[in-house]
């Protein structure tokens, strides 16, 4: 449109508001657009632009681009451990075998001692690597008080390289905010808000001090977020309130900390089949739990669907393109997609609550 309207007028020195001249390479160039439109136009063209470089990108970090190499948070003498939370099923499992296969040293936490004994067996038998168990209650204040104070001494010896914050505890089933009980709303934000902080609080250090020194490999961060902290989401508004604030809070540190090598990054995925989800089996848009964690480290550094949003990423394929879509027409596409969500948990309840009837009858 503009090439079409602009006209080389050489050796014219006519210029007015509405058809500037310029003069380029020794020729008088005039604008046959009047300047509103022009500007308007240029304007126009750089929002094309920028959505064109955006969704290449995408398409780039899909298809052909490689993410950073996971091995390369580790020492040379292989060493390496790395922490998860919430490692006794699925995605926090996966990430604690997929990083185990990747010759990370791991400790695992979570509620159950007897899960935690298994996995770290399974570990130390199928990939040969070292591991560490702590049972801890990340809702409750006393045992992450205890129980973090032995992580610290545990730690203390240890080059600690990554930490995965997955642990994470969402509604029974959605409900509205006005009939949500008292107590799972202390649960939910203790275990994700708090206990993620007052964690990461503790082991922070060792990353840092790790890192910080000369030619050290960096550290990595990754908080495990959800679309629900992206998209706000009705009828899970508490879980909602934590993801979102999560990834506020892990983009702020990810600013402060990225200077002296740590990595932070927050990371979104939508439905996952595991325990929380309740879903079973995975499909285009819900992948397996083996599958997500491969995408998230097989793309660490990127940010997939998260163009745009800094220190964040969307790493499953389907997910990336979901997450993309909602930002594609701002505030449009971001209330549709919050309708869109606020129907589905709706008719989620109905189903949770008609299952729940059912089992109550065959009692
Ligand atoms: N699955 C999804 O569709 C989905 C979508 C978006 C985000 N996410 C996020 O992904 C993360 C992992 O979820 P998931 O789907 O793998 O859920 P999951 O299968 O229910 O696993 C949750 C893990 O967290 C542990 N945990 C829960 N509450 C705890 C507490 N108070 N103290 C200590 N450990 C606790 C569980 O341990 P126990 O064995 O003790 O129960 C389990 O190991 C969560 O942060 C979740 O919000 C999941």
């Amino acid at each position: 449109m503009v090439l079409d309207t602009v006209h080389a007028k050489a050796g014219s020195h006519l210029s007015s508001p509405f058809h500037p001249t310029y003069r380029v390479l020794g020729q008088d160039i005039t604008v046959d657009l009047p300047l509103p439109t022009l500007i308007l136009a240029t304007f126009g063209a750089l929002v094309a632009l920028r959505y064109l470089v955006s969704f290449l990108t995408l398409l780039a970090q899909l298809t052909v681009l490689p993410g950073r190499d996971i091995k390369s948070f580790k020492t040379r003498n292989g060493k390496t451990w790395a922490v998860v939370t919430g490692a006794t099923g699925g995605i926090g499992l996966e990430f604690a075998r997929q990083l185990a296969k990747k010759g990370y040293n791991i400790v695992v936490l979570g509620r159950r001692q007897e899960v935690l004994e298994e996995v770290s067996r399974e570990l130390e038998t199928k990939y040969k690597v070292e591991t560490r168990f702590l049972v801890v209650d990340f809702a409750s204040p006393s045992s992450r008080g205890e129980k973090f104070a032995e992580l610290g001494q545990m730690v203390q010896s240890l080059d600690l390289g990554v930490l995965v914050n997955n642990v994470g505890a969402s509604h029974e089933m959605p409900v509205a905010f006005a009939e949500t009980e008292a107590e799972e709303i202390d649960n939910i934000v203790q275990t994700n808000i708090l206990g993620t902080l007052h964690l990461t609080r503790l082991l922070l250090p060792r990353l840092l001090s790790r890192s910080s020194k000369k030619g050290s490999p960096k550290s990595l961060v990754l908080n495990i977020g959800s679309m629900s902290g992206r998209i706000p989401s009705a009828l899970l508004a508490t879980y909602s309130l934590t993801k979102g604030g999560l990834q506020t809070w892990s983009q702020a540190l990810a600013v402060e900390v990225e200077g002296q090598g740590v990595m932070v990054r927050m990371v979104i995925p939508a439905f996952v089949v595991s325990n929380m989800s309740k879903i079973r089996r995975a499909s285009l848009l819900v992948p397996s739990a083996p599958a997500f964690v491969s995408s998230t480290l097989g793309s660490i550094g990127q940010s997939r669907g998260a163009q745009g949003r800094a220190y964040e990423c969307t790493p499953y394929p389907t997910h990336a393109l979901v997450d993309y879509g909602v930002g594609l027409l701002g505030w449009v596409s971001e209330l549709g997609a919050m309708k869109v969500v606020k129907g589905m948990h709706v008719d989620i309840r109905k189903r949770a609550l008609r299952k729940r009837e059912r089992e109550a009858k065959g009692k």
